[in-house]
């Protein structure tokens, strides 16, 4: 952190101008050596001094209080990063299994299916509390009515990943291939958006589908395209996967594709999962890594800033598997080799604009963004790297006995 000059603010808090003696001179610069008073000042007027030691006292993050305090070196944080008692019972609540995995009243999930976005924080390291962004879990209204209210965004997405792709096997054949399909498996899908899962060459088609998401307009789409595909048993159901409502030990097969990452409280919603699964059950849940999709990623930095929690943070490869092991026992990670090939801007603007920020781009936000993407073109092509695959989960472990239990 570099403080102000003291030639520039070198007066007393009675605004007097401070004239050092001369043995307080630097020989080489000529200017005065600060006092510690002064020096105190300058760096509080730099780093918010006691502001920054309150935050930490609290324990908020040492990422939010780094951007507070602008230190670009994160160890000269750690005067700040003293947890006060409530910290360190939130930090010591954060380290207990037990605590941690019990589910709060029906009346909050009830807040959070309404999109109480205050309800929407994540606990980070010392107990922090950060806002999630909406798109990360952070507005389940956002994503019920706007973001997934129809598939046309994320059909957008879909459309760059299936027309642009190098592997042999397009993700639903990828994915469908992991499982070891019975004609007769009960599956539950959450979070089902248009049902792409369902255009799998793999599965019988007689198995019973349930496919449900927090946004009817994506149920209705799954459903039509599971039986178009000729699925014979198919059924849908609006619900918020942080609060099935299904009984205990009811599905063969849960399916949670690239949607963890959007809920609230991903932890609620693996022990609903696990719930919901019958003893030998199997979770799968598709997800991406951080870095993933990284020139998109850049370029939407590079105009729109930072933009808070990602997705990965939330429920990516490294993140989603330690939730994961707090509910099952055996988890393997099955990586999708897949780079996309893009040989036109167009589809790759698109997919940038489909999200936040870029969803609500002015126009020359968008013109920007549009410059940004095709300037990272190389002799017309650009590589899309992605990191994207599957959990494959099972051996549920043990829930502690609540009473909130349907
Ligand atoms: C990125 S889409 C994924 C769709 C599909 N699984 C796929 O992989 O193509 C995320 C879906 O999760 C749904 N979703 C978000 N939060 C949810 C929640 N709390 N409960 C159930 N579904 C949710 C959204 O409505 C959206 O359809």
């Amino acid at each position: 952190m570099s403080l102000p000059s003291p030639s520039i603010d070198a007066t007393t808090d009675a605004g007097e101008n401070v004239v050092p003696a001369d043995g307080d001179r630097c020989p080489d610069t000529g200017l005065g050596r600060l006092s510690h008073q002064m020096a105190w000042k300058l760096f509080s007027q730099a780093s918010g001094g006691s502001a920054l030691t309150h935050l930490g006292e609290e324990g908020v993050s040492a990422i939010l209080l780094q951007a507070k305090s602008r230190h670009q070196d994160p160890r000269t944080l750690s005067r700040y990063a003293k947890p006060g008692i409530e910290a360190v019972a939130a930090l010591t609540a954060e380290f207990d299994r037990g605590r941690r995995q019990t589910p709060a009243a029906p009346a909050a999930i009830a807040a959070d299916a309404q999109g109480d976005v205050s309800a929407s924080v994540s606990r980070g390291r010392m107990g922090s509390v950060s806002k999630r962004t909406p798109f990360a879990g952070g507005d389940q209204t956002y994503l019920r009515e706007v973001q997934y209210g129809d598939g046309s965004r994320l059909d957008v997405r879909s459309a760059l990943h299936q027309r642009y792709l190098t592997s042999p096997v397009a993700f639903p054949d990828f994915e469908a291939g992991l499982i070891d399909w019975q004609p007769d498996l009960t599956v539950l899908e959450c979070g089902t958006g248009t049902g792409r899962f369902w255009d799998n060459t793999c599965a019988p088609r007689s198995v019973s589908i349930t496919l449900t998401d927090l946004s009817p307009g994506m149920v209705a789409e799954a459903t039509g395209r599971a039986s178009g595909n000729g699925f014979h048993h198919v059924q849908g159901q609006e619900c918020d996967v942080q609060a099935l409502p299904y009984e205990d030990a009811t599905f063969d097969l849960a399916i949670a594709n690239h949607m963890l990452y959007h809920v609230p409280d991903p932890d609620r919603a693996l022990l609903e999962l696990a719930r919901v699964l019958r003893p030998n059950g199997v979770l799968l849940a598709a997800t991406n890594g951080s870095g993933h999709m990284r020139e998109i990623n850049d370029a939407i930095t590079e105009v729109f800033g930072s933009h808070g929690e990602g997705l990965a943070d939330v429920f990516g490869i490294d993140t989603g598997e330690a939730r994961l092991r707090e509910h099952f026992r055996s988890i393997t990670w099955h990586a999708y080799d897949n780079d996309l090939v893009v040989d036109s801007p167009t589809a790759a603007i698109d997919y940038g604009l489909s999200f936040p920020p870029g969803e609500a781009a002015t126009d020359a936000q968008a013109d920007a963004f549009a410059a940004a993407i095709t300037r990272r073109f190389v002799d017309g092509i650009l590589r899309i790297r992605t990191r994207s695959g599957a959990f494959v989960c099972t051996g549920t472990r043990q829930q502690p006995e609540v009473a909130w239990r349907r």
